[in-house]
């Protein structure tokens, strides 16, 4: 475990807890739209004052917390380098999907899989929630997993098949899976603020959400609440991204995508709902179905990862390379 994982563990994530804020500027704060300890961390000193009614020099300190919370400080290039030398990963079964990968699915990284239904989403998801508890001379970080399911598509069948495959026992790998069926997406996000607390505790380092847009989806459908889907979604990868930075786990979310049939050129299922994480940093990886049952993945535009393409199977122990 690293030294820095420990040194974020008491960070404010509420803006209650922020020296200086008690309960009264707290609700003040709150009713004025500083709901969040980064509201704060990138507001002004005057700003914060007037709202709340309290000395410049309070909310300058409160400001300054809030951007020490949040590690936003000037860093030198070796503390850069020393974050990323912590970066583990996580093999994903397939050697071939490794290599696309650069070694695995990666802590402090968002990874999306995104494809249309039946590409092998729900299958990484299970099987990286079961190699992630292997040693790491087997690609593994010897840890748990946290298993957000918002389909009702997570089956403890393949997690005990998919162990035997890596000749774990299957009782003591299901122990260390902690599975929620997320109800809706304010659950969802509830859930992952929960995560903050349940991830140090249990040596979790890997969160799956499988998958990560559908509540969005189906709570604002259509076109004319496009804005706000992307606003809500956008949030909670922000939220997402601070619980993988901040604790060092890969986070690993799906995203099912439609085909569209009237495009000939280019890539297909490229138009339909794109992939969330357009926006945020991480990586995007691509699945679609091949001939012969195999499955081919394809990473998206990530300039510091290998081009081209992937090919594994989805067999009974869980996601291989095809045999040769
Ligand atoms: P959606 O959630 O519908 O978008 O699809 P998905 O991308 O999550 O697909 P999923 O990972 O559920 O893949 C389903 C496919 O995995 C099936 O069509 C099978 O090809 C394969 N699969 C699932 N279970 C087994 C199994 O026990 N044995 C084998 N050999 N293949 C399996
Ligand atoms: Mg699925």
């Amino acid at each position: 475990m690293g030294v820095e994982e420990t040194g974020h563990r008491e960070r404010p994530r509420d803006i209650s807890e922020l020296p200086g804020v008690g309960s009264t500027i707290a609700a003040k704060l709150r009713e004025a739209g500083f709901t969040t300890v980064e509201a704060i961390a990138v507001s002004t000193p005057q700003e914060l004052s007037t709202v709340a009614g309290i000395p410049l020099s309070t909310a300058q300190r409160i400001i300054k917390a809030a951007r020490e919370a949040l590690d936003i400080r000037f860093k030198t290039a070796l503390e850069l380098k020393m974050e990323r030398a912590n970066i583990k990963k996580i093999t994903t079964g397939s050697k071939n999907l490794d290599a696309l990968l650069g070694g695995g699915v990666e802590t402090k990284t968002i990874t999306e899989f995104f494809g249309e239904y039946g590409t092998g989403k729900t299958q990484i998801c299970h099987q990286l929630s079961v190699n992630v508890q292997l040693p790491p001379e087997k690609g593994g970080l010897s840890a748990k997993a946290a298993y957000i399911d918002a389909e009702g598509t997570f089956r403890w069948e393949r997690i005990e098949a998919m162990a035997r495959g890596v000749g774990l026992d299957p009782d003591e790998v299901m122990s260390n899976i902690f599975y929620i069926r997320a109800v809706n997406s304010d659950h969802q996000i509830a859930i992952v603020d929960e995560l903050f607390t349940l991830v140090p505790k249990e040596n979790i380092k890997l969160v799956v959400i499988d998958s990560v847009t559908g509540h969005f989806r189906a709570e604002y459908p259509g076109r004319e609440n496009l804005a706000i889907r992307q606003q809500k979604l956008n949030k909670h990868l922000h939220q997402l991204m601070r619980l993988a930075e901040i604790y060092n786990v890969a986070v690993v979310v799906t995203n099912q995508v439609m085909a569209r049939p009237d495009v000939f050129y280019g890539d297909p299922t490229q138009a339909v709902g794109g992939h969330v994480l357009y926006h945020a940093p991480g990586v995007r990886v691509q699945l679609r179905r091949s001939r012969g049952g195999k499955r081919i993945a394809r990473i998206v535009d990530a300039p510091h990862l290998p081009e081209g393409e992937a090919v594994f199977m989805i067999t009974d122990y869980g996601i291989r390379d095809p045999e040769e």
